[in-house]
C-alpha cells in the first residue's frame, strides 16, 4: 500500500481508490505532489512545481525565499520564507521564531502508531494497514518531527499525526503544531463547513473558496456547537453521488483550527489541527509532544462517498466500545419528562410504564445529587439527594432492574457549582485567573482537569457510585465553555498548555471509566451536541446530538452530522409535542422514524400518553429491533437534503428528505421518507434510491400494496411515494431482495 521510489525519492500511499504522494526535494525538504484518484505506482516528478519562482526569473537556490513561498510543503514551517499559513511554529530559548524541517530518514511498517493519552484509530489483525513515518529535523534547535501517514486496506482514508521530540540541549516552546497540512494543486473548490449554535448544531454551509484564508475554529475548550471540527473541499460540480470530495476531520474534542487558503499561485493549502491561538507547549530536552490524529478522506463519489468512508473508518477503526456492533437498548431519559422536578415515586411510575411498553433502559438525568433542584448547585458533590431519593440510588436502581430494565445515570464530571462542598473545600480546583472575576456559565465553573488530584477526587466519587449500584449506562454531560484559562498548578511559562492539558485530563478520566467498566454504555453529551466529534467516539459509541428534539430541525442537524459522523453514534429520541424547543407539532410516527436514523430512545412522560401513542411506542420498538442492524452496520445513502430539497421553483415551500440504509450484501434496505411540508393537489414523488444491487429484484410494501422492482429501476427512476396529507408526514419501508 505504501511505496518508496528510491531513485525519485518519492513516497506513494495508496488505498483502493486513492493515491497520496510526496517527495524529498534536493534540499531535503518534504514536498507534496498529489492527492486524489488512484494512480499507478510511478515516478511523479513531472507534477512537482519546485522551479517556479514568483517574481524573479532565477532558479533555486539563488532565491530561497521565493522557493519557500511557493513550494508545496508537506509540513510548512514559519519564519523562513513561506508566508502562507504554517503548520509548525516554535520559539527557541533566545526568543527566536524560525524553523526549517529537513528529511533525516523514514520507515514503512505494517500497523500504525498508538497515541498515548489521545484518542486514535487502531488496527486489528484482520485489516491490513501500513504506516509511513518520516523523521524531519530542525538542526539549530535539535527538534525532531515525526510525520506519520497510515492507510487502511478497507478505506480511502489517510490518517496523519505529528510527534515532536526535543533532541537538543535547550528548552524550546512549540507555538503551533497542526496535525495536517496539504497543498492541493487545484484552486476551484467549494468549502463545506458545519456551523450552528446550541439546539441548532451542524447547519451546512457550502461556498466557493476565494483568495485569502477561510477558517473555522474553536477557542471554547470544546469542539463546539458553533463549528464542527470538519470540513470538505469539493469540486464545484460535486453532488451527493459524484464528483471529487476531500474531507478533513480531527480526532480531538478541544480547541481546533481548520482552514483553506487560496494562495497567490492558485494552489489551495488545507489544514486542520489544535488551534494555535493561545496555545504554547514548552518542550524540555528529551521531552515529546504528540499532536492529535487528523483524518483525510478522498472520494470521487461525491459527498455520499466521502461520508460513508468516514462512517466505515470510524466504525471499524475508532469506536472501541463493545456496544458498537450490538443493538443498543431502547432507552427512556427522564430529562424532558421531569427536568429537575422528580421524586422516587414519580420515577418509579415512569419506569414501570416504560417497562410495560417494552423500553429497556431507564436513564436518570440531571438533578439526582446534592440538593440540585435547579441548575444552580451541587455539581461536584456526587451523592444522591436523600430528599428526592430516600436511601440513595439503590431503591430506584432495584426497582428499575426489578422491572427487567437496565439502569442509567447522568453525570457532569468536569464541572463544579460555586454552591457545592467540593468548591468550598477546594476553590483553587476550578480553572481561574487569580484576582480576576470568574465568569459563570449555567451557574457553574470548570474543574482543572489538568491536575491529577482533581481527576482522582472525581474518579473516587464516580467509582463509589458505579460500585454500589448496577449502572449499565452513563450520560457524560459538559454544559459550559471555558473562560479565564488559568491553573494554580502550572508555572507562568506553561499556562498556555492548559487548554490541551485539560483535554488530556478529560480523556484520562474517560479512559479510566471505559477500561474499568468495559460493559458500560457511555453516551457523550455537551449541552447537546457541542462535543459531537471523532475524539469522543473513541470512548463512547454514541453522542447526544442536540438538545433540540424537534424532528423537523433534527432532519437538518442529523443530515449535517452524517456528513462525517456515523449515524449509529447519533443520540436521537422521540419527545413530546408541542416540542419543548420549537413549539412545533409533529406526528408521533415521524418522530419515531427520525429518531431511528440514530440511536433511538424516548424522552417524554410515558404516563401521560394516549392509548394510540403507547401502541405506537410498542410498534416502534419492534421496528427498531427488526432494523437497527441496518443503521449500525449498513451503508447510509442520503437521498434528499433538508436544506435545499423542493420539487421545482414553483413549489418553493414543499420540502422533503429521505435516506436509505443498505446492508453490506445488498439483500436488505431500510428506506425513510419525510414530507416536510404538504401541498394540496400534488402528484406523487419519485425518489431515486441508491446502494442497491442493480440486477436484483426488491420486494417492498407501499400504500398497503406489495410491489417488486429491479434495483436498477429503483435507483434510476425512483420509488414512487404518494402525496401525504399533512406536514412532516412520513413513510418507512423495508426492501428485501427476492
Ligand atoms: C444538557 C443535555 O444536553 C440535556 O440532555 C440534559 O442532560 C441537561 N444538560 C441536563 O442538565
Amino acid at each position: 500500500m505504501i511505496h518508496y521510489l528510491e531513485a525519485a525519492r518519492q513516497f506513494q500511499c495508496n488505498t483502493v481508490n486513492m493515491t497520496y504522494a510526496l517527495a524529498i526535494t534536493d534540499g531535503g525538504y518534504l514536498a507534496h505532489i498529489y492527492w486524489g484518484k488512484r494512480l499507478p505506482v510511478t515516478d511523479l516528478t513531472s507534477l512537482l512545481r519546485l522551479d517556479e519562482n514568483p517574481f524573479t526569473p532565477s532558479v533555486n537556490p539563488r532565491d530561497r525565499a521565493c522557493f519557500f513561498d511557493t513550494t508545496p510543503f508537506e509540513y510548512p514551517c514559519s519564519g523562513t520564507g513561506d508566508y502562507r499559513e504554517a503548520a509548525f511554529g516554535i520559539e527557541d530559548i533566545d526568543g527566536y521564531r524560525a524553523c526549517d524541517l529537513t528529511y533525516v530518514c523514514h520507515r514503512i511498517y505494517d500497523g500504525k502508531p498508538v497515541l498515548d493519552g489521545l484518542p486514535h484509530t487502531f488496527s486489528d489483525i484482520s485489516t491490513p494497514m501500513q504506516t509511513l513515518e518520516l523523521l524531519l529535523e530542525d538542526q539549530p534547535t535539535g527538534l525532531q518531527v515525526t510525520l506519520s501517514y497510515t492507510v487502511f486496506s478497507d478505506s480511502d482514508a489517510l490518517v496523519r499525526s505529528v510527534k515532536i521530540c526535543n533532541m537538543g540541549t535547550a528548552p524550546c516552546t512549540l507555538t503551533r503544531v497542526l496535525s495536517c497540512s496539504v497543498d492541493l494543486d487545484e484552486d476551484r473548490f467549494d468549502m463545506l463547513t458545519l456551523y450552528g449554535s446550541w439546539a441548532r448544531e451542524r447547519q451546512v454551509n457550502r461556498l466557493p473558496i476565494r483568495h485569502g484564508k477561510q477558517r473555522i475554529d474553536s477557542l471554547r475548550g470544546e469542539s463546539s456547537h458553533q463549528y464542527s471540527p470538519f470540513f470538505a473541499l469539493l469540486s464545484p460540480q460535486t453532488t451527493e453521488s459524484c464528483g471529487d470530495a476531500y474531507g478533513f476531520t480531527l480526532i480531538y474534542s478541544g480547541n481546533f483550527f481548520a482552514q483553506a487558503e487560496l494562495t497567490q499561485h492558485c494552489s489551495t493549502r488545507a489544514q486542520i489541527g489544535i488551534n494555535p491561538e493561545d496555545f504554547a507547549w514548552v518542550l524540555q530536552p528529551g521531552e515529546m509532544f504528540q499532536a492529535p490524529e487528523a483524518v483525510m478522506v478522498y472520494s470521487a463519489k461525491g459527498l455520499g462517498g466521502m461520508s460513508r468512508c468516514f462512517h466505515t473508518l470510524f466504525h471499524r477503526h475508532l469506536i472501541r466500545s463493545e456496544w458498537k456492533d450490538k443493538a443498543r437498548p431502547v432507552l427512556i431519559n427522564n430529562w424532558e419528562a421531569t427536568y429537575f422536578h422528580f421524586d422516587l415515586e414519580k420515577l418509579k411510575k415512569l419506569a414501570a410504564e416504560a417497562a410495560a411498553l417494552g423500553i429497556e433502559l431507564f436513564v436518570l438525568d440531571d438533578g439526582w445529587f446534592g440538593h440540585r433542584d435547579s441548575d444552580n448547585s451541587s455539581l461536584g458533590d456526587w451523592t444522591p439527594d436523600e430528599k428526592k431519593l430516600p436511601g440513595g440510588l439503590k431503591p430506584l436502581a432495584d426497582a428499575v432492574t426489578g422491572l427487567g430494565m437496565q439502569f442509567g445515570l447522568w453525570l457532569e464530571p468536569e464541572m463544579v457549582s460555586p454552591d457545592s462542598d467540593l468548591f468550598r473545600a477546594h476553590t483553587d480546583w476550578a480553572i481561574q485567573i487569580p484576582h480576576r472575576p470568574m465568569t459563570l456559565c449555567r451557574e457553574q465553573y470548570v474543574l482543572d482537569f489538568s491536575r491529577e488530584e482533581v481527576r482522582d477526587a472525581i474518579w473516587t466519587q464516580i467509582k463509589a457510585i458505579l460500585d454500589s449500584v448496577p449502572v449499565s449506562y452513563i450520560k457524560w454531560d459538559m454544559n459550559r465553555q471555558l473562560t479565564e484559562l488559568g491553573s494554580a498548578a502550572l508555572p507562568a511559562s506553561r499556562q498556555k498548555e492548559l487548554w490541551h492539558r485539560y483535554m488530556l485530563g478529560v480523556y484520562d478520566l474517560m479512559e479510566r471509566l471505559v477500561t474499568t467498566y468495559p460493559e458500560l454504555l457511555l453516551e457523550n453529551c455537551s449541552g447537546g451536541g457541542a462535543r459531537f466529534d471523532a475524539g469522543m467516539l473513541y470512548y463512547s459509541p454514541q453522542i447526544w446530538s442536540s438538545d433540540n428534539t424537534d424532528s423537523r430541525d433534527r432532519l437538518r442537524i442529523q443530515y449535517g452530522a452524517s456528513l462525517f459522523m456515523p449515524p449509529s453514534a447519533m443520540g436521537a429520541h422521540v419527545s413530546i409535542c408541542p416540542n419543548h424547543a420549537t413549539g412545533r407539532n409533529t406526528p408521533f410516527e415521524t418522530r419515531g422514524f427520525v429518531a431511528m436514523n440514530g440511536t433511538f430512545g424516548y424522552e417524554l412522560d410515558v404516563t401521560q400518553l394516549s392509548h394510540e401513542e403507547k401502541e405506537m411506542i410498542r410498534h416502534q420498538i419492534q421496528q427498531y429491533h427488526q432494523y437497527s442492524h441496518l443503521v449500525r452496520n449498513g451503508l447510509q445513502y442520503r437521498l434528499g437534503n433538508p436544506f435545499v430539497c423542493s420539487d421545482c421553483a414553483a413549489q418553493m415551500h414543499t420540502g422533503w428528505d429521505a435516506w436509505i440504509y443498505v446492508s453490506e450484501d445488498q439483500s436488505e434496505a431500510l428506506f425513510t421518507y419525510v414530507q416536510i411540508t404538504a401541498e394540496a393537489n400534488m402528484r406523487s414523488r419519485k425518489i431515486p434510491l441508491a446502494g442497491l444491487a442493480p440486477d436484483a429484484v426488491y420486494l417492498y410494501t407501499i400504500n398497503n400494496r406489495q410491489q417488486e422492482q429491479l434495483g436498477a429501476v429503483l435507483m434510476q427512476c425512483g420509488i414512487r411515494v404518494p402525496n401525504l396529507w399533512g406536514d412532516m408526514k412520513s413513510i418507512q419501508l423495508i426492501l428485501t431482495k427476492k
